[in-house]
């Protein structure tokens, strides 16, 4: 597989729905990955579905709000690649985002709800950011690229937690890219529309789905290839002028000043 990634190793930390779409495009770029995830099972799945198409990836288990665990993952891309060139960080807790009834709003918000995605959703953030700041620095410079979601911009009518627990991206990248950018160090955030892949078409009736699709310009749903597509981008020598931004992905479904 030859790409624009070839050579690069890179961490894809979460490798849900939208994360085994990142791993597997960046794979198909060339680069090799080790990916992570809290479902240690479903990393395995990512990483052999990469291995049988020929690439290399290799799995581990990672709690990603953990300090322990999150320098394990970038000790294994060290140790068994040489060293590390770019890391995504997409997990989140999303229990926050699909709360079965309970209040989603200012009043109502279930604060054992809120915490537990406080800890995944923003220390988790943090935490990977430091584990693999030193080991980009080692290797000259390096991409973090943030999952963050639009939910921070339009009003989070029932996604309130979720929005606040995601928020503290946007002020983490600005200060990695401002602080760490003379070492050759990008941050950026890639800011999702709602994209589509299995477990929630299993959970969006049809209805739901279409008025996305009629509320976006392009009159389209998201798939986790256009997440995939502006990741590889930004993990690449061709994204290396691009650095402190948050770039929306969402069909201009939501246009910000
Ligand atoms: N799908 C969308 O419409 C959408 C829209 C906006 C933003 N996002 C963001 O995209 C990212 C991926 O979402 P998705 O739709 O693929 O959801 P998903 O549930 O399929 O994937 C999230 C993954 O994070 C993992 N995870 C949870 N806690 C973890 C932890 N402590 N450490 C490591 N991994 C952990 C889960 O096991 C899961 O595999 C999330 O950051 C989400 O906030 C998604």
């Amino acid at each position: 597989m030859a790409g624009r990634l070839e050579g690069k190793v890179i961490i894809v930390a979460g490798a849900g729905g939208i994360g085994s779409g990142i791993a597997n495009y960046l794979a198909d770029e060339g680069a090799t990955i080790v990916v992570g995830d809290i479902n240690g099972d479903g990393a395995e799945r990512v990483a052999q579905e990469i291995v049988s198409r020929g690439g290399t990836a290799v799995a581990t288990a990672l709690d990603g709000a953990d300090e322990a665990s999150a320098a394990e993952i970038v000790a294994l891309a060290v140790s068994r690649f040489g060293g590390l060139d770019g890391i995504h960080i997409n997990f989140a807790s999303l229990d926050i985002a699909r709360p079965n009834g309970k209040p989603t709003d200012v009043l109502g918000q279930d604060l054992d709800d809120y915490d537990a995605a406080m800890r995944v959703n923003a220390r988790g953030y943090l935490v990977c950011t430091r584990a693999a700041i030193p080991a980009l620095v080692r290797r000259g410079g390096g991409s973090i690229v943030y999952t963050a979601t639009n939910s921070i911009y339009n009003g989070a009518a029932d996604l309130m937690g979720y929005a606040m627990s995601k928020a503290p991206i946007l002020p983490l990248m600005r200060h990695v890219a401002t602080r760490h950018g003379a070492e050759g160090i990008r941050a950026n955030a890639i800011s999702p529309g709602l994209i589509v892949h299995a477990d929630l078409e299993a959970v969006l009736s049809e209805e739901h789905l279409t008025g996305y699709a009629n509320a976006a310009p392009v009159k389209r749903l998201g798939r986790p290839r256009h997440i995939a597509a502006v990741s590889a981008l930004l993990m690449s020598d061709d994204g290396d002028f691009i650095t402190g931004q948050v770039i929306a992905v969402d069909g201009g479904a939501f246009m910000r000043p």
